[in-house]
């Protein structure tokens, strides 16, 4: 095995609890799902919408409550290692390597499923998707609920992603039994899916995990689907020659209400961005907008908000600008995306212009979703 990712930053994945709740409602919360009712519960990344994975009638809730196509299959999310071969087949070396390294955390994995998995929860697919999430309320939650419990994000299908508890109230509060109040998500973007199925692993969406921590674990490489790698159709909604492999990757996604537009510097995305050019094409883009008597937001680093501050033309203009935290903590930045896109719906915004961030590391998934937003609308400047 090659040398592992920072142990810091892998123990930081597992040490995630921000929270405390009592044993009386995770067992309520566990009957529920075993009634055949949705429950709403905290995880590291992103809050879910757990139903019993092994019962139809639960996924069916599931994609009704969301408004989600019944053809974008559920993660199933399991506490307990050895419950993996109950649902999984074919589990090869490499991938019980990458369980005993990164679970609990934030990593999902695809294995070919056994018949115990209803084709309701895999969409139809023959395969599944699997993860042991680090929060000590899902995993508990997970137990009483019987061991399986199948979890989309907790939002309406399209609308950002939810990472408090309030979040998942205003999406679905009507349409579900429970909500398990778990705080503010550590993580906030989704977990890395890997396809555990072919000889080499292939990153389906990516996450807190990168591509360097699975090669690093691995000693040997991993691809990335090239459905999700799709910079030479930038400006487009999907890549039409190659189809990414996860299927919710096709769809819209984590969209506010007001129309959203990513602005980059550098057309490779890879190289860091020319922030004052960036700061300059922000202000304008304002200035444009807000002259046609729309309300404009802006995503950025507090570094390029320093920037827009320092042009004296950019203070007079009324724009609601939020900073989730510093360009060079991409982390912070990625913890922060989703509340902020729900904070500017909030406030009626219009139009939204947001900063591009390098696609390196962490920073490959904060862009990804950032694309998914913005309907794939980039403005190179
Ligand atoms: O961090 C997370 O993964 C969160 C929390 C709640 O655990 N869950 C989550 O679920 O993001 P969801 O449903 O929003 O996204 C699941 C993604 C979708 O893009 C889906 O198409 C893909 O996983 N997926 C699920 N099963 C799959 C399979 N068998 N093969 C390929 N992709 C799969
Ligand atoms: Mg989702």
């Amino acid at each position: 095995m090659g040398t592992f990712m920072d142990n810091g930053l892998r123990d930081s994945l597992k040490n995630t609890d921000n929270h405390a709740i009592s044993e009386r409602e995770i067992q309520e919360a566990g009957q529920i799902i075993k009634n055949g009712g949705l429950v709403a519960f905290p995880t590291e990344t992103v809050y879910g919408l757990g139903g019993d994975a092994l019962n139809s009638e639960s996924s069916r809730k599931i994609y009704a409550a969301k408004g989600r196509p019944s053809d974008n299959p559920l993660i199933v999310h399991i506490a307990d290692i050895e419950d993996l071969a109950f649902i999984a087949k074919d589990i090869s070396d490499i991938s019980v390597t990458l369980a005993e390294y990164f679970w609990p955390g934030p990593l999902t994995m695809v294995f070919n499923a056994t018949d115990s998995v209803p084709r309701e929860t895999t969409g139809g697919l023959s395969t599944v998707a699997v993860r042991m999430p680090s929060n000590k309320i899902a995993l508990a939650f997970i137990r009483a609920a019987g061991g399986f419990v199948a979890a989309p994000s907790a939002n309406t299908s399209g609308r950002p992603s939810p990472t408090k508890a309030a979040h998942v109230k205003e999406d679905l509060g009507d349409k579900i039994d429970l909500i398990l109040e778990g705080g503010a998500s550590v993580l906030g973007l989704e977990s890395t899916i890997v396809d555990m199925t072919g000889d080499v692993p292939v990153i389906l969406r990516p996450g807190f995990i990168t591509k360097n921590d699975l090669e690093r674990t691995l000693g040997k490489a991993v691809l990335v689907d090239p459905g999700i790698m799709d910079k030479a159709d930038e400006g487009k909604t999907e890549n039409a020659n190659t189809p990414p492999k996860a299927p919710g990757m096709k769809y819209r996604h984590y969209a506010p209400r007001g129309r959203f537009y990513l602005v980059k510097t550098d057309p490779g995305g890879i190289k860091v961005q020319d922030h004052t050019a960036l700061a300059k094409a922000l202000f304008s883009l304002a200035d444009q907008s807000v002259s046609k008597g729309e309300k404009v937001g802006i995503l950025c680093s507090r570094e390029l908000a320093s920037l827009l501050k320092g042009i004296d033309a950019f203070n007079g203009l009324d724009v609601y600008i939020i900073c989730p935290g510093s360009r060079d903590n991409i982390e912070e930045i990625a913890a922060g995306i989703y509340d902020a896109l729900r904070e500017f719906d909030d406030n009626d915004i219009d139009v939204i212009y947001g900063e591009s961030f390098p696609e390196e590391g962490v920073g490959a998934a904060v862009f990804n979703r950032l694309k998914k937003a913005a309907g794939g609308n980039i403005i190179l400047v």
